[in-house]
């Protein structure tokens, strides 16, 4: 199953906010979600948070009434994706990663996967992770430059059944230009001022928005801020 996009003129500036919940534990997880004091609907769980707290940790947040994205980023052979796709689907999240280049087999035995299942969560397609530049692509036999790999694999993902993808904000307006109706996420967001960290692709809340984003994926310049909520205020306000 694929969902269509979302009508971005619809989302709320709460809608868009995804907090990434990378911290090691369910009670420094929780204590976080708290702290945000119900700014914030969508939360994301990465590989961290997963590998130690297993699906508890799903159900606690969606008993709490929130939506969420499972981040495992998949990326293996078509049938051990297509496994892990419906058996993520059993867990409650609205939305999973699969690496891109994983191949047009493998992205299509996931959107058959998830077309498969009641209530799978959109698949969404990372293409260039935004911690890579021109040099980390060159390192790993890729000569293009960020831009046109994005395109290229989410083309591929798109011919493959995929209608969502993550992206730099760099690539955001050719990406909206180029699939209308897809849902584009987009992680690397710092507002001005802020620490890049590892990240090398970034723009700040507002013009990831005016680009074309329909949703933000923000971790650190909330969660290690010194208020996480007053952080999350602050970016509600700029891109309301
Ligand atoms: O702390 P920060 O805002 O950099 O966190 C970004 C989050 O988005 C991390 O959880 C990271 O795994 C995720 N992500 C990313 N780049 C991608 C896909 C996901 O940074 N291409």
């Amino acid at each position: 199953m694929t969902l269509p996009g979302p009508e971005p003129a619809r989302l709320s500036a709460r809608d868009r906010v995804i907090v990434a919940l990378d911290v090691p534990d369910a009670e420094q997880a929780l204590g976080l979600v708290e702290r945000l004091d119900n700014q914030i609907y969508w939360f994301k769980i990465g590989l961290e948070l997963y590998l130690f707290e297993g699906n508890r940790i799903i159900e606690k947040l969606r008993s709490l009434g929130h939506s969420v994205f499972l981040d495992l980023k998949l990326h293996d052979i078509p049938n051990t994706v297509a496994g892990a796709v419906r058996s993520a689907s059993r867990a409650g999240a609205k939305m999973l990663t699969v690496h891109a280049c994983g191949g047009p087999a493998m992205l299509s035995a996931a959107v058959e996967a998830a077309a498969s299942v009641a209530h799978a969560p959109q698949l969404l397609a990372v293409t260039v992770l935004t911690s890579m530049d021109q040099s980390q692509l060159s390192a790993v036999g890729v000569p293009g430059s960020p831009a046109d790999q994005v395109l290229i694999l989410a083309q591929m993902g798109w011919r493959s059944g995929i209608r969502g993808f993550v992206s730099s904000a760099e690539e955001v307006a050719a990406m909206r230009h180029t699939f209308p109706a897809a849902t584009l996420v987009i992680p690397g967001i710092r507002p001005a001022g802020a620490a890049t960290d590892d990240q090398k692709r970034v723009a700040t809340p507002a013009a990831a928005i005016a680009a074309g984003a329909d949703y933000l994926v923000i971790g650190r310049p909330i969660t290690q801020a010194p208020d996480p909520a007053a952080a999350a205020a602050a970016i509600l306000a700029e891109i309301s």
